[in-house]
């Protein structure tokens, strides 16, 4: 445990407006797209997190220019090696977008076993099975995974799930690989989307984006481009629950809100209004929360990235609900955390069951142990009246700009206190 925390005196409701920052799942595949060609990429809407930090660190290391204009970012220059910097790789999942990267750029990547939150086991088969039907022999000694290519070749491939990262990989292989690929069962997330629209930029030919079955015909060679990432749908997900619970008028600016139906319906009751327009996301609630059961699974269905957000509402709500978690297999850490501020939870494998009837949560010392889970801590204690402290915030600064500048102006009382 770190000695920086995040201390928050509950209680208030919130009021005013925030615009997203960019999304970070679509800024750090794009980074990676960037390695794809030597011509200059830019990308837009690059937010100041650790996460794009480290991504930027890790292209920096296999020899790209990185340069950062404010939330502008230059990557040229390619790649010079194949060996990803172990440190690197274990701190963030995203550095299995390299796997991709550089297969697609010199055919040939070593890396150790992608990092990240401890928010369950993590496997590669899915990415690695469908670099074998592209001609990559791949081969996994310890935590080591290599992968070479002398030619990256089209095909069909059928992926047992639709996995967001292999998805992506695979579409950057797909890209520059010799003949047509058929991708079935792809993840059908906005980043995907935003990933395809970035490839097909830099002169990549995609059919099907956002669809289960995407089409690519390879070409051999991309080109610069300038992309774009578009705005953050879990950050303005995690405001727009701590507006429902906290109660109060807030609007969210900068995301598209065909990309969150699922999280908004979820949050919609007669306690809490949501109403969309072209210019953003208004959300008007006074405080209350309708117990409602969700399980998570892959877009368009409710995101495993606001689970332990709507968890902590759900911890104050007018009755018993269950959250199935099934993307991942150990992201509840949170629950033991509510549990310190007097939720009833009670944990049932891969199902929390919350009784949220007379609780009367209060103020807590908090541990974060990932990054969601973290915001999903810092909601719940912008509910409760008194002061609780939210500990490892540096696990939220991977993925939120400036959380508590955030959510202090829209009124709440939150600050980092720095040992
Ligand atoms: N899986 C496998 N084998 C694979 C790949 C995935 O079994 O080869 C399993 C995973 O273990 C997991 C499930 O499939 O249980 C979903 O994993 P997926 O590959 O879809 O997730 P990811 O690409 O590793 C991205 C986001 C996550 C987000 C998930 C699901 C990035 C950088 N990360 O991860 O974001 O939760 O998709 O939507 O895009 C976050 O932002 O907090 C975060 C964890």
């Amino acid at each position: 445990m770190s000695e920086e925390y995040i201390l928050i005196n509950g209680g208030r409701r919130l009021q005013g407006s925030v615009t997203v920052h960019g999304a970070k799942n679509a800024v750090l595949p794009l980074l990676a797209a960037a390695i794809l060609t030597d011509e200059e990429v830019v990308i837009e809407d690059c937010p100041y997190i650790r996460d794009v930090d480290a991504m930027i660190e890790l292209l920096v290391d296999l020899g790209a220019r990185a340069t950062r204009e404010g939330r502008r970012m230059r990557v040229s220059g390619g790649v010079a090696r194949t060996h990803a910097s172990d440190s690197l790789c274990k701190t963030m999942r995203s550095s299995m977008f390299m796997i991709g990267a550089l297969l697609s750029n010199i055919g040939e990547v070593e890396m150790t076993l992608p990092g990240g939150c401890n928010i369950g086991s993590r496997p590669l088969d899915i990415h690695l099975d469908g670099l074998r039907q592209m001609g990559v022999r791949t081969e996994c000694i310890g935590d080591t995974v290599r992968c070479k290519a002398e030619k990256l070749r089209g095909a069909d491939i059928v992926m047992r799930y639709p996995s967001v990262g292999a998805t992506e990989n695979l579409l950057m292989c797909a890209s520059v690989a010799e003949g047509y690929t058929t991708l079935v069962n792809c993840a059908r997330e906005p980043e995907i989307v935003a990933l395809a629209k970035g490839l097909k930029l830099m002169g990549a030919k995609i059919r099907g984006e956002g669809t289960s079955v995407i089409r690519v015909e390879g070409v051999k060679k991309l080109s610069g481009a300038t992309l774009r990432a578009g705005g953050d749908r879990i950050v303005a997900g995690t405001v727009i629950s701590a507006a429902a619970l906290c109660g109060g008028d807030v609007t969210v600016y900068g995301v598209d809100a065909n990309d969150m139906q699922a999280v908004l319906q979820m949050f919609r009751s007669e306690y809490c209004d949501i109403s969309e327009s072209e210019l953003g996301i208004r959300v008007r609630a006074d405080g209350r929360i309708r117990a409602r059961s969700v399980i998570t699974a892959p877009y368009p269905l409710f995101p495993t990235d606001m689970q332990p957000q709507y968890f902590a509402c759900q911890c104050f709500a007018d009755g018993v609900s269950r959250i199935c978690e099934t993307v991942f297999d150990g992201r509840f850490a949170h629950a033991r955390e509510f549990e310190r501020m007097g939720a009833k939870i009670s944990l049932h494998g891969n199902t929390a069951v919350i009784d949220g009837r007379e609780c009367g949560l209060h103020a807590a010392t908090l541990t974060a142990s990932d990054l969601r889970g973290g915001a999903g801590l810092c909601v719940a204690a912008m509910k409760v009246e008194g002061e609780s402290r939210v500990y490892n915030p540096h696990f939220i600064d991977r993925g939120y700009e400036d959380f508590e500048g955030a959510f202090s102006s829209l009124g709440a009382n939150i600050v980092r206190i720095k040992k």
